[in-house]
């Protein structure tokens, strides 16, 4: 963008300059109000102000990134998912709206579980589903684990555990290959994961994609399914008698990962859909 030397230039001038350069008008918006620190409301009540220069140049950084190709949520540094709003940067998976879906499911058979219950969130990125999980869960008698094989991921999981308020007392963090982060003897009311699922090489990967979110996020082995394979069976001895696992999954998927169930012996296989009416979660409860 040009050099803002003009003094009199107002937070609605730089908006619709953003703009302008970046050809998108939401996402200029959602950079401005980055730069000002102001929540949506208070972004237009003050559009009449002039910008410190230090947020003309916080605007000026952000645009120059999103114009490389970033992704939007990096380039703001936060992104909402349900009720939080997580620090993303390149370490996590940016969070994805049918991923809410997900979370709701676990959050909805641990909250029928009275007095007590323990939830794990297998590979967890930015903290998304667990952290939701504690954030919307009962303070009294909730845990929840955020496990992940990258340690970066964890850091971001960690700075996230602060939106959750006090909830962050109940909340584990632990580095590892999937079951291993865990202690041995954890019994676990709901296991969530939304792991890797993409096919390497798969052509439905938009390249933006593929640039820049993680790959240890991403790939999967030839036919997207590994980390299934290692969850599916390995979650059965982490689970109470009763519990479930809740996998997201790719929307050609259900076949696949349903009949990985079932060779398992799970109870109560069920595919569900995301707002796109697309196959994007499985669930099931434990082997008896
Ligand atoms: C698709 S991302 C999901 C991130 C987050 N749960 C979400 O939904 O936005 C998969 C996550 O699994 C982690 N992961 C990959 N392989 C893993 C493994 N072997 N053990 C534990 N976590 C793993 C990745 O680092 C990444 O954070």
């Amino acid at each position: 963008m040009s050099e803002h030397t003009d003094v009199t230039v107002t937070w609605r001038g730089l908006w619709d300059e953003t703009a302008s350069v970046i050809g998108d008008r939401q996402h200029a918006r959602w950079m401005c109000e980055t730069a000002s620190s102001t929540d949506p409301g208070e972004f237009l009540a003050g559009l009449h102000q002039t910008p410190m220069t230090r947020m003309v140049s916080h605007l000026d950084a952000m645009v120059a990134r999103y114009q490389t190709g970033e992704p939007l949520q990096y380039v703001l540094g936060s992104w909402s998912f349900r009720r939080l709003d997580l620090n993303v940067d390149k370490r996590v998976l940016i969070p994805r709206p049918e991923t809410e879906l997900v979370a709701e499911v676990a959050i909805g058979l641990a909250r029928a579980i009275d007095d007590e219950r323990t939830v794990v969130d297998l590979g967890t990125g930015s903290g998304a589903i667990g952290l939701a999980c504690a954030d919307e869960l009962p303070l009294d008698g909730t845990t929840v684990w955020l496990t992940d094989a990258s340690s970066d991921a964890l850091d971001v999981a960690r700075a996230n555990l602060a939106g959750v308020g006090r909830a962050a007392r109940n909340v584990r963090v632990a580095l590892g290959n999937w079951f291993a982060a865990l202690p041995d003897d954890l019994e676990a009311d709901v296991i969530v994961s939304n792991p890797p699922y993409v096919a390497v090489g798969s052509v439905d990967l938009e390249a933006n994609v593929g640039e820049w979110e993680p790959k240890g996020a991403l790939f999967a082995g030839a036919d997207g399914l590994n980390d299934y394979r290692v969850i599916v069976p390995g979650a059965i001895d982490y689970l109470r008698p009763d519990g479930w696992l809740v996998l997201e999954i790719g929307y050609d998927q259900g076949p696949a990962v349903s009949a990985l169930f079932k060779q398992q012996g799970y109870r109560k296989i069920e595919v569900r859909r995301d707002f796109a009416k697309l196959d994007r979660i499985v669930l099931a409860k434990r082997p008896a």
